[in-house]
């Protein structure tokens, strides 16, 4: 049995598209589980730049098998143009599946969660206003339309009827625009008709795969700290993007995971609102933010910069079941005097080394750092740990004594060739 899940370690925008597609290489099958085109995943190899939002980072080689399984929520608009612009850009003979139950987003989700977003004032989430938390908020209040519904015509008119009472009302309630049934079902009906060939119950298809020892990668979307469930709640997405939700949203027995790379930035990032214990702002924020080239890319919103957050690094750890890390963008911090950590906060006056639950705790925890010597060195060709500055190699230690993980690869630049293995694990 061979499975590896890649969870996004911190709030997103890792790197976890790098190394799903690095790690790619040597899988038969990659799964994208939760989360939708909130997600954006960039993945750069032969002097070209994709930027993937719901299609798994495997469909750029014809022996893997793509599976967007059901925790997903789809938008099949955007699902089919992505697809269309991958094959303007040659990438034709691929192989992709589409389970029967995932969710599909909706016209009224993405004008809902704009509307929810404007309600909410400077309590605003910061979402990608693309309709996911309405999605989700759908399938739980069990009025949500899956893939399987919007493949059959007949099946399709009666969800859609059905939802559209309740989401006009909602709508109308909201001061917003009612829509109309026929324009939605007559476009989406062909959405449906084109998604069709790729629909099919993937966790059946995932059990055989895994049986007979395929390689299966599971691509996480976002990251542990925007977990529905263990995140900075209610600066969070809809979803779990831990490995612990890989099971149910993949419709596959629990004991087939048991092997975790989180991925990391040898920095943190947030983009949106919400707590962010060593955010760091000014010129030192700058200067990483333009050498890793820090703008969403979904949303091009500048990202927010801090140092590296070990607290939230051992609390992703425990509550994602992280074996390995994979140590990302380490070439952006060539340059600086000195590095920091994180290894506690101060909170009333005590040292606490996990996240606190509430917002008003962790708004008022101060960062407790280790300081490092900084390296001067350009890294963004270095092949091995031991062609790294002793600085770096000192970087990379201390990361893996205060998260208590292995630092397993560590990446260098964007391309997939400046990526290093330091142990195999797949
Ligand atoms: P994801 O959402 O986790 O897949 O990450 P994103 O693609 O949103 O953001 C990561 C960004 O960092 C992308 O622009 C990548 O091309 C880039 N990137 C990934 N690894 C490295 C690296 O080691 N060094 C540098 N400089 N950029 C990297
Ligand atoms: P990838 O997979 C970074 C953030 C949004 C917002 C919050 C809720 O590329 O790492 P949502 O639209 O999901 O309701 O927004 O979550 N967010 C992400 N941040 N990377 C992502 O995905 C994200 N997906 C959602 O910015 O703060
Ligand atoms: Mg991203």
């Amino acid at each position: 049995m061979s499975t590896l899940v890649i969870v996004g370690s911190q709030w997103g925008d890792e790197g976890k598209g790098k190394i799903t597609d690095y790690i790619a290489q040597e899988s038969d099958v990659v799964v994208r589980s939760q989360g939708g085109n909130n997600a954006g995943h960039t993945i750069t190899f032969g002097g070209e730049k994709f930027a993937l939002r719901s299609i798994p980072s495997g469909i750029f080689n014809p022996h893997i098998k793509n599976v967007m399984a059901n925790g997903m929520v789809i938008n099949p608009k955007q699902m089919l143009e992505e697809l269309r612009g991958l094959e303007a850009r040659g990438i034709k003979d691929y192989q992709l599946f589409v389970s029967n139950r995932a969710h599909i987003v909706l016209p009224y989700h993405e004008m809902l969660d704009g509307a929810y977003e404007q309600f909410k004032g400077d309590k605003k989430i910061g979402t990608t206003k693309r309709g996911i938390g309405p999605c989700y908020t759908d399938k739980a209040s069990r009025i949500g339309i899956r893939m399987a519904d919007l493949i059959d015509p007949e099946l399709f008119k009666v969800a859609l009827k059905d939802a559209l009472t309740i989401k006009n009302m909602e709508l109308k309630m909201l001061g917003l625009d009612t829509l109309d049934f026929d324009t939605i079902y007559n476009e989406y009906v062909e959405y449906g008709r084109q998604i069709k060939p790729f629909v099919c119950d993937t966790g059946e298809l995932l059990e055989k795969e895994i049986e007979k020892g395929s390689k299966v990668l599971f691509e996480g979307a976002q990251g542990v700290m925007l977990c529905i469930d263990h995140g900075t709640y209610p600066y969070v997405t809809s979803s779990s993007p831990t490995a612990a939700s890989v099971p149910l949203n993949a419709g596959i027995a629990p004991r087939y995971i048991n092997n975790v790379l989180g991925i990391c930035k040898a920095y943190t990032t947030r983009v949106g609102e919400g707590p962010f214990p060593t955010e760091i702002e000014g010129e030192l924020a700058n200067y990483i933010r333009e050498r890793g080239h820090e703008y969403g890319t979904v949303t091009k919103r500048p990202r927010r910069v801090g140092w590296l957050d070990a607290v939230a690094l051992n609390y992703a750890r425990r509550v994602s079941g992280i074996n390995y890390l994979s140590l990302m963008l380490f070439d952006v911090l060539s340059g600086l005097d000195e590095v920091k950590i994180c290894y506690a906060y101060k909170l009333n006056g005590k040292e606490v080394t996990t996240v606190p639950a509430t917002l008003a705790e962790l708004e008022k925890c101060e960062p407790l750092y280790v300081t490092l010597p900084g390296w001067k060195e350009d890294i963004t060709n270095v092949t091995s740990f031991d062609e790294l500055p002793e600085n770096a190699k000192n970087y990379i230690r201390k990361v893996e004594e205060l998260t208590h993980s292995e630092v397993a690869i560590f990446s260098v630049g964007p391309d997939r060739l400046q990526t290093i293995r330091l142990k195999e694990i797949f």
